[in-house]
């Protein structure tokens, strides 16, 4: 059927609920005939990034799937990789509902989940179970009752207790919605956090002998200075990767829209140019010496090779499939 017959049905109801129950409708034909409608079989158009190889450079972002319930059946639709998360050392319900606003006359998202995951170890059995052989990032987060001066703590707890079970690790310190969090993404808290880090992934190289690299995940809203000082950073404590960008506090695209007054986080395509600039200005401080895998606003074809245009290695979406339902996968990918 075609996915704006579908959409019409699914956008009658409440976001949140309706997010749930088509996550919930795939799993249950996950193993039987009816898999097949939701398969797509794309080229092969593989891309080395982070020492990984990658079979195309689409990815699902963060978000969707934050306690790894879904990985074989949203990896059955052609994504190159996906990234579950963001997941937190212990379970929380995240922000009171409703929580998730469609600004469908925009193709944007707000919003204001607030990690709302099963925690990490919930996590790693769902990983065990999917058994999944593709390249699986895995997400992670502070709890929001952890006070910020302590969140090396919570990225620590889940680095340790992840290592084995993903192909690469993000660290999220640009989520809107965990309060203070995005300050971690500045000055001598970002120098702190990331030499932890760095000293952690340097341990449990050696403890496991496999080398998982770790990328950060930075927001959109940032000045040209806060976006050098990042970039010195990341290339002075040797991280493997960035995504850029989580989605952004700037809603003067959607003025007047519905939602527009709701708190949150804004995806989708009022984020498409905000992003762009973001990794192409970040791509000229960093001049490859790490990769930057690009999302925000991917709606398109043209979108896609925008990213890439403007200096991503790696793409993921997130509101796109929302909004275009899994053939967008399919026509970035045999296109790009
Ligand atoms: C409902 C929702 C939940 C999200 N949750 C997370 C999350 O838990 N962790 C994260 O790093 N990004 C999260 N994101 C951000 C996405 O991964 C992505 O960076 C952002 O939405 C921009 O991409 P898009 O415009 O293709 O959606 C979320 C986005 C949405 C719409």
């Amino acid at each position: 059927m075609h996915y704006s017959l579908i959409k019409k049905v699914l956008f009658q109801f409440n976001a949140e609920r309706i997010h749930e129950l088509t996550l919930k409708g795939l799993q249950r034909i996950t193993g039987t005939p009816l898999a097949f409608l939701l398969r797509q079989s794309v080229p092969t158009k593989v891309v080395n990034c982070m020492g990984l190889l990658f079979k195309n450079p689409l990815g699902l972002a963060a978000g969707l799937d934050k306690n790894g319930e879904y990985i074989n059946i949203l990896a059955s639709m052609g994504f190159g990789f996906i990234e579950i998360g963001t997941v937190t050392p212990r379970a929380q319900l995240g922000n009171d509902k409703p929580r998730l606003f469609r600004i469908n006359t925009a193709e944007g998202i707000i919003n204001r989940m607030g990690f709302n995951n099963k925690g990490v170890d919930n996590l790693i059995n769902n990983v065990k179970k999917a058994n999944f052989s593709g390249i699986l990032g895995i997400n992670i987060g502070k709890n929001k009752d952890t006070p910020i001066e302590q969140s090396k703590n919570d990225y620590l707890i889940c680095m340790d207790k992840i290592y084995l079970y993903a192909d690469y690790i993000v660290i999220n310190i640009s989520s809107p919605n965990t309060p203070k969090l995005r300050l971690l993404q500045y000055g001598n808290a970002l120098n702190d956090l990331l030499i932890v880090i760095k000293n952690k992934q340097i341990e449990l190289h050696q403890k496991y002998s496999k080398y998982v690299p770790i990328a950060i995940k930075i927001a959109p809203d940032l000045t040209e200075e806060e976006l050098t000082q990042i970039a010195n950073a990341l290339i002075k404590y040797k991280i493997d990767g960035v995504i850029a960008t989580n989605t952004t506090l700037d809603y003067s695209l959607i003025q007047g829209l519905p939602y527009c007054q709701e708190n949150g986080g804004l995806s989708g395509r009022p984020l498409q140019l905000s992003s762009t600039t973001i990794i192409r200005r970040l791509s000229q401080k960093l001049q490859g010496q790490l990769p930057i895998i690009g999302v925000g606003g991917i709606d398109s074809l043209i979108a896609a090779r925008e990213k890439i245009a403007a200096g991503a290695t790696l793409i993921q979406i997130y509101s796109g499939l929302i909004f275009h339902g899994p053939k967008l996968i399919k026509r970035i990918i045999t296109n790009i």
